[in-house]
Formats: structure tokens, C-alpha cells, sequence
């Protein structure tokens, strides 16, 4: 029986281009899981979109003289461009700001309301006198009352994560102007997380074993202090609050942003004319939902997001639904640093994704990232890293194993696979071996340990390699045809049968293996920029379409007989002079087009 699995994937802030640490934190775990699932033959859904709310987007445009939607909408629109080029196979990439998501985002903040999860409370708050204005979130900097660090923001530590409330900074500072603010009086609702202590205890005692420690850790250290959290702010850009008297207020963009998941779901189902569709995810007792985040987040996805679904239960149910999913698991990734250092936006010390496309091939690059996801701590992209691993590994090991074999069929077998007769015992080990990678990284791959699986994928190819050392080939071509048969017969189904194990993580180049060996159709179908059409307006979004994907996560059906395409090189090799020029950019300004800048 197919399992539905929901991949929900962390909403990027639409104030900055994506980098690798994003790619490393949550987009392309995601994907790679993703992708696994839908050879497997599952049902899958991954959502995600832009988060255009709150004081990231609003403080950035203050910065660029621009509106937030200037910014938003400049930003979105490259990343759907930037991860189609690399292949973040979504479902739906939608955002925060259209009509469907804000009507189901106050459809459940009206769903909390009248079921008494939400209360109302006067605030003490920053306040700025030069600007007359509220200071929430991200608009007053000041000292971590926690672990002292002297940068940390109005709502989160970054150097410790705490989540914090601004009236506790040390020494706070309006993120505008510096200046020292003073505390005033505002009404807000809050969130009663309070209310779900139970349900929540119950909820992270159930068998978790499968978690990672560190999420368990953190999650189980918040659910013994819960306590209300004020959703609304005084802000102009955001979702409204659906109630009469409180037209200046805003949804807090956490609050919101997490509800994406469900929300997508729910115009992905539009989409395809099934408007019930996403049912099958989230009123499914079977389905399982995994948030794919960084280390930062952990605390609104164990706690605060179960919070709202335990809540929202039963929401827009027919009279036959269970209850909401809620996450099964949540594989938050660590950091990614940069040559030994913290990513920095403002400093440019970054690994910017778009840049390096125009660099570097799509799948070079997710093959680094993979083999240093920071599943169990923080790892570190290095360019040295970066061109040996290429060239060691990916183009060494993987990609001349299907050039020498693929030429050397083409040039002497006339670019047939060749019968090979009765298979010789060495034959037959190397093919159960790698036919034998499909449960072991399977089950690497279930566990959502990708790094690993994908260890085990390369160590794999190169077991095929040390078997075309030891097998008659090249030497035995014109004296012996039939062994150099046995040899190119048994390479070939190793290299069918690796191209799809190594399909989830390299994509673009497994696709590419597949035409060579002759197939023809796509392995995983197709992934599109379309535009959708709400009443107002017209947004754009990401989209795929699986339903002519051919692969499956199966050994190859390669037989003797099929004629191969002739092949081109899988990898480029990289020159050892780029680790140095791409060290030399780090920390340099970097031109690109600001958002409201006509180019
Ligand atoms: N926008 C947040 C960030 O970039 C992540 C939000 S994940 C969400 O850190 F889905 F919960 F919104
Ligand atoms: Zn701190």
C-alpha cells in the first residue's frame, strides 16, 4: 500500500536571496526525501512558499525605501527561479500573501477564538517617540538576557536561539535609529499554549524514537514551560485580524507562516480541480507529515504549530475525518558555516545558491551540500571541499564509471547492451551487492539520514569500480569477446541500477544516465513556473507534475539487446585556482539587483 507523506517544508523570509546554509538546512533534505518517496511509490505532497510577513521583510524595505511588497515579490520570484534551477521539487512554492492563505489563516485564528484559545491582554511594549511607533520583533536590537550576546533581537537570540520577549533585552535599541525606547501600553490576543499542556506532554512521550536527540532535547525542555504568546503586533504588513476595533493589528508572521503548510495543501488541491485533495495528508491516520527546518525553528514546529493543529482539530472536516496530523517527525538540520565561519548577510560572508549556479552545475552542487548535511551538528562548506569532493568523488568515482562503460560499449558493442551469456559467480556478487543498496539506503533514507545513504550510494560505485579492475574488459576485447560481454553487460545493469540510487540526491545527472542507457521518459516528471489566478491578482508559483514520472526505486530492467545514446560527460571538472577566487569573494560586496531597482 502507498503511504501519503506530507514533506512541509520551512517558509524562506522573502528579504534575501537563498544560501547554502538554507539549502543545507531544510530545501534540499527535503527534496532528496521527497524525491525517495515518489520513486517508492508514495504520495506524496511537499509544500513550502515564501514568508513575506513580519519585520524581516518590513525592516529590509525600510532599508531599501521601498514597500514590503516591492521586496517580497522581488525575492519570491528568485526563488522560484533558483531552486527550479536546482530542483526543489515542490508540489506547490506559493507565499504568504495570497488571498487563500490569509482567508485560512483567519478562518483558524476565528476557529481558536471561539473555542477559547485565544485571549486578549494589555502588553507592555517598546515604543519608539522619534518614530511613534510600536517597536515589535525585529525593530529593537539589544543584549541576550540569556546568554549575554549584544546583537540579539526583539523576539529571538541568534547566537543562542532563545525565543525572548523584548522587555527583557538588555539595553534595548531601535534597530532604525539607535534610540533607547520607552515602554508603552497595547492591547494583544495571545495564544493559550498554556491550554495544550497536556495534549502536548502526550504528544512528545509518544514513541519518538525516531527523532533526533537534539529536537527532542529542546522540544521537551519548552513543553515544561508553556505559556501564553501574544500573536498579534502593532504593524501595518501582515494578515488582519478578522475582528472589528483591531484594524491596525497584525498577525504575528509566526503564528501565520507555520499555518503554509496546511494552507498550501489546501490551494494545491484547488489547483488540480480536487478541492478536498489535501484531506488525504492531513485527515489521514496513516499520513505522515515531516517538517523539514533548521535548528532555529524547532520550537514553533514541536510546540507552537502542534499547538495550533491540536486546536484547530477538526477544521473544514467532513463528518467521516479523523483527526489533523499532526508532524510525525521534524528532521531539523543544524548550521552550515562558511569556511569555518558563521554565515553573515550583512557582512557577505555567504555561499549565495543563484550565484553559484551561474558557476556551478546544479547537481555538483547538491552532491557537497549532501555530503555535508549537518544532521547530527554543525558542518562547514569549504571550496576546497567543494572541488575535491567534485573531483574525487562525484566525477572519479561516479561519473567516468558510466563514461568509460558507455563509450567503450558504443566503440566495440556497437552501443548495444551485449548478451552476456551465463553470468560468472564475480558477476553475480557485484550485481546482488548493489541490487542490495536499494534496502540498506532505503532504509537510510526512511530514517531521514541522507548523508549517509548517500555515503553509502558513492561507496557503492565505487565498488563497481574495483570490479572493472578486476574484470576482463579492455585488455580481452579482441581475443575474447564474450568475457569482455560478461564484463560490459554487468557494469551496465550496475550503472542502471545506481543511477536510481543515486536519482533523490542527483537528479539532473540521473536523468541524463537514464537517456544514455536508451530509456526515454522522465524519471520524475516535470517541474514548472505557473502562474494561478485568484480573484485579484495573478501570483506565481512553483509547481511539479509527477504523473508521467517513470522511476522507481527498484533495481533496472536493462536488458540485453537495448541500444544505448551516445554519451557526453556527466561532471565538469573543477580547476584547483576557484577555491582561491571563491575564497577571495567572501566578505566582498556583492552586486546584484536591489528590489525596486529598475535594471
Ligand atoms: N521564515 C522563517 C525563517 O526563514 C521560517 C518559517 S518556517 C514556517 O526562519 F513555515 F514556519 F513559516
Ligand atoms: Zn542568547
Amino acid at each position: 500500500m502507498p503511504e501519503h507523506i506530507h514533506v512541509s517544508v520551512a517558509w524562506p523570509y522573502a528579504n534575501g536571496d537563498l544560501h547554502a546554509g538554507h539549502l543545507a538546512g531544510a530545501y534540499l533534505p527535503a527534496d532528496i526525501f521527497a524525491r525517495y518517496h515518489r520513486l517508492k511509490g508514495n504520495h506524496v505532497l511537499m509544500v513550502s512558499g515564501s514568508d513575506a510577513h513580519g519585520t524581516p521583510i518590513t525592516v529590509e524595505a525600510d532599508k531599501l525605501g521601498v514597500s514590503p511588497r516591492v521586496v517580497f515579490e522581488h525575492y519570491h520570484r528568485r526563488f522560484l527561479e533558483t531552486q527550479q534551477q536546482i530542483g526543489i521539487s515542490y508540489d506547490l512554492f506559493t507565499h504568504t500573501d495570497t488571498e487563500n492563505h490569509h482567508r485560512v489563516a483567519q478562518d483558524i485564528f476565528l476557529k481558536l477564538l471561539n473555542d477559547g484559545y485565544l485571549y486578549r491582554e494589555t502588553q507592555r511594549l517598546l515604543y519608539s517617540e522619534a518614530e511613534q511607533r510600536f517597536l515589535p520583533d525585529r525593530y529593537v536590537e539589544g543584549t541576550c538576557p540569556i546568554c549575554g550576546y549584544d546583537q540579539a533581537r526583539g523576539d529571538q537570540c541568534d547566537n543562542c536561539g532563545s525565543l525572548l520577549d523584548a522587555l527583557d533585552l538588555i539595553n534595548p535599541r531601535s534597530k532604525t535609529d539607535g534610540s533607547t525606547p520607552v515602554v508603552r501600553e497595547t492591547e494583544h490576543y495571545f495564544f493559550d499554549l498554556a491550554a495544550f499542556a497536556d495534549r502536548l506532554h502526550a504528544y512528545l512521550a509518544q514513541e519518538k524514537g525516531h527523532w533526533r536527540d537534539n529536537v527532542l532535547k529542546v522540544s521537551q525542555n519548552k513543553v515544561d514551560d508553556l505559556h501564553g504568546r501574544p500573536i498579534t503586533r502593532d504593524i501595518e504588513w501582515g494578515i488582519r485580524i478578522p475582528l472589528e476595533g483591531w484594524e491596525d493589528k497584525r498577525m504575528y508572521v509566526w503564528f501565520e507562516a507555520v499555518m503554509g503548510y496546511l494552507t498550501a495543501s489546501i490551494e494545491w488541491a484547488h489547483s488540480i480541480g480536487e478541492p478536498d485533495a489535501w484531506k488525504r495528508w492531513w485527515y489521514n491516520p496513516d499520513a505522515k507529515v515531516y517538517n523539514f527546518i533548521g535548528k532555529d525553528n524547532i520550537e514553533f514546529h514541536t510546540i507552537i504549530w502542534p499547538a495550533e493543529l491540536m486546536g484547530i482539530d477538526g477544521l473544514y472536516a467532513g463528518p467521516d475525518n479523523g483527526s489533523i496530523a499532526l508532524p510525525y517527525d521534524v528532521p531539523a538540520n543544524e548550521f552550515m558555516n562558511i569556511e569555518g565561519k558563521q554565515f553573515s548577510k550583512s557582512r557577505n560572508w555567504a555561499v549565495w545558491v543563484p550565484d553559484i549556479l551561474e558557476r556551478y552545475d546544479p547537481d555538483a552542487v547538491r552532491y557537497y551540500i549532501a555530503m555535508t548535511f549537518p544532521e547530527s551538528r554543525d558542518s562547514d562548506w569549504s571550496w576546497e571541499g567543494f572541488v575535491t569532493r567534485n573531483n574525487t568523488e562525484l566525477l572519479a568515482a561516479w561519473g567516468n564509471l558510466v563514461n568509460r562503460v558507455l563509450k567503450f560499449t558504443v566503440k566495440h558493442f556497437d552501443g548495444v547492451v551485449p548478451d552476456p551469456g551465463d553470468l560468472r559467480e564475480m558477476d553475480r556478487e557485484i550485481l546482488a551487492q548493489v541490487e542490495g543498496g536499494f534496502a540498506r539506503i532505503g532504509a537510510l533514507l526512511d530514517a531521514v539520514r541522507l548523508r549517509e545513504a548517500l555515503t553509502e550510494t558513492m561507496a557503492l560505485a565505487r565498488e563497481v569500480n574495483g570490479y572493472l579492475d578486476r574484470a576482463p574488459w579492455f585488455k580481452v576485447i579482441k581475443d575474447d569477446r564474450a568475457e569482455a560481454a560478461k564484463t560490459i553487460y554487468t557494469a551496465l545493469r550496475c550503472i542502471d541500477h545506481l543511477k536510481t540510487l543515486f536519482a533523490p540526491f542527483l537528479p539532473f545527472t540521473s536523468q541524463r544516465v537514464h537517456e544514455y542507457l536508451g530509456y526515454d521518459g522522465t524519471l520524475f516528471g516535470e517541474q514548472a513556473i505557473q502562474s494561478f489566478t485568484e480573484s485579484e491578482r495573478t501570483h506565481e508559483a512553483l509547481t511539479y507534475d509527477g504523473t508521467r514520472a517513470i522511476g522507481r526505486w527498484e533495481p533496472g530492467a536493462l536488458a540485453a539487446g537495448q541500444k544505448l545514446r551516445e554519451p557526453e560527460a556527466l561532471f565538469r571538472k573543477l580547476e584547483p585556482e576557484i577555491v582561491e577566487e571563491e575564497r577571495a569573494r567572501l566578505g566582498q560586496p556583492r552586486q546584484i539587483e536591489q528590489p525596486g531597482q529598475v535594471s
